[in-house]
């Protein structure tokens, strides 16, 4: 399954929230990885602590694999981080691989050969891993374009998607006033489609917590929508 996290704007927790979903799927067994398409900003090697990735890495990172270059550099986080408290891949854990940014990298427009570069890297990775959390870059992002084109191909029909959905804050307001707020959200949306036609929150609420990687907070929540009916739009 692959798993785009996405956002409107920044800092609305993506990539912590994902290495944590990453983390917390790895220990239950699942062979999971994360990779970096966050170009401009490739932190997820800090969350993980790996010192050699802390910025993305100097040469093989996923954004010079979608400009063309054939190195891919993966890391497996077990090994690699040095946070205590995450080395050493517990028993019954599944792998934990992250393919990091570039240093320096940033975004750029894709073309025909990007996105099917995207495509062939897209399908390897659910051949090999049960979970694929994909970290985009923030907003309507040549990241985002690029894997909307990609896993609109036919080749990746068969793949699950999914998207989570990250918004910085949500204020309800009843006859002028605000009433609630909601900081960190997450929208989980069983389509394909970053935006569009999917129903509104259901009122199924998850907390969410941090308990590997980043702050050892838990005020965002997750929330639920029903499944896409009418994607594929043509
Ligand atoms: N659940 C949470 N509770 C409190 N703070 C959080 C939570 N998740 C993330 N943060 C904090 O919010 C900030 C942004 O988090 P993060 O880097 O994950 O966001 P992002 O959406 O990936 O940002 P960017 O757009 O810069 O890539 C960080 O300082 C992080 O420590
Ligand atoms: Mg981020």
């Amino acid at each position: 399954m692959l798993v785009f996290a996405t956002s409107d704007k920044g800092g609305t927790g993506r990539s912590v929230t994902s290495c944590n979903i990453a983390y917390r799927m790895a220990i239950q067994g699942r062979d999971t990885c994360y990779l970096d398409f966050d170009f401009g900003s490739p932190t997820a090697g800090a969350i993980f602590s790996i010192p050699s990735a802390m910025r993305g890495v100097a040469r093989g990172g996923l954004h010079s694999y979608l400009a063309g270059s054939n190195q891919v550099v993966s890391m497996d986080v077990w090994r690699e981080t040095d946070r205590a408290t995450v080395k050493g891949r517990p028993d019954g854990a599944g792998r934990l691989v992250l393919f990091p940014g570039d240093i320096g990298g940033s975004e750029f427009a894709p073309d025909a050969e990007t996105i099917q570069r995207c495509a062939r890297l897209l399908l390897r990775m659910d051949e090999e891993f049960s979970l694929v959390l994909i970290d985009l870059s923030a907003g309507r992002s040549h990241a985002l374009d690029t894997v909307l084109a990609a896993t609109a191909l036919p080749r990746l029909k068969k793949v699950t998607c999914r998207w989570l959905v990250f918004h910085r804050q949500v204020t309800f307001f009843s006859r002028g006033k605000a009433v609630a707020a909601r900081t960190a959200g997450t929208t989980a949306m069983s389509c394909r489609a970053a935006s569009g036609s999917c129903g509104p929150p259901s009122s199924t609420r998850t907390p969410t917590t941090s308990p590997a990687c980043g702050p050892n907070r838990s005020s965002g929540c997750a929330t639920a929508t029903s499944p896409c009916k009418t994607w594929p739009a043509s």
